[in-house]
């Protein structure tokens, strides 16, 4: 078998004196869905921060592809590790000024066809383009978020409860185009949830309690 793409090995994580998480561990392989689920403050939030490498485990390790988090560089590493959390946020100006951003800190032109195409697949019109965010609902923004997440594809999408918020239609917009990265780029989605519907579609299920880890596995 092929190496994991993430090997999450006996994580612990301290604030001060309280233990958050404690002797997590387990392997997601290329290509996978895994679905975190949990109580609220029983740590899911914080693991995803520690596989993001947003914060520095406190005990054990995680290996990207084999190699310790270590001895990967952040900023390189978020590009291919991308963590996105709930009501993340737009800058205050245009959709455009948003998504051009992210061509922007890497030197490029921005590909304004490949936005476009973007803003469809998140069933957004063209026009959206140069609108002000102030102007958007909520699902819009959180669909324009995403797109700027996407428009360089990383190889793991971490997803903090992003479709909490959010409607059944933009639910739905929005797990369609996970689906579609997943299937055709072979993304990895590590995606946290207590949406039951998004539960029981969920290939493998990853709980989370007090810290501790339960997997339940498929009868
Ligand atoms: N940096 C920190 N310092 C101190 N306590 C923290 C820190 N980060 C998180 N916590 C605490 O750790 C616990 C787990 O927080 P976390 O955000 O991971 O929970 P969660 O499972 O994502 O919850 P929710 O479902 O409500 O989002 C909480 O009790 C929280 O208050
Ligand atoms: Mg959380």
């Amino acid at each position: 078998m092929e190496q994991p793409i993430l090997s999450v090995q006996a994580v612990g994580f301290k604030a001060g004196q309280e233990t958050i998480l404690e002797n997590i561990s387990f392997d997601v392989e290329k290509g996978e869905i895994v679905t975190i689920t949990g109580p609220s403050g029983s740590g899911k939030s914080t693991l995803l921060k520690v596989l993001g490498s947003l914060i520095s485990p406190t005990k054990g390790e995680i290996l990207f592809k084999g190699q310790s988090l270590d001895k990967n560089d952040p900023l390189e590493y978020r590009k291919k590790v991308s963590y996105f959390f709930q009501n993340a946020a737009l800058f205050d100006q245009t959709v455009k000024d948003n998504l051009t951003f992210p061509y922007e800190i890497r030197n490029q032109d921005p590909e304004e066809q490949r936005i476009k195409d973007y803003l469809k697949k998140v069933k957004l019109p063209e026009t959206y383009y140069e609108k002000a965010v102030t102007e958007l609902s909520g699902g819009e923004k959180q669909r324009i978020a995403l797109v700027r997440n996407l428009l360089f594809q990383p190889e793991v999408l971490l997803l903090d409860e992003v479709t909490s918020s959010l409607d059944t239609e933009n639910k739905r917009i929005i797990h369609t185009l996970i689906k579609e990265l997943n299937q055709q780029s072979d993304i990895t989605v590590l995606m946290i949830t207590h949406d039951e519907s998004e539960l029981s579609q969920a290939d493998r299920v990853i709980r989370i309690i007090d810290g501790r880890l339960e997997e339940k596995h498929d009868e």
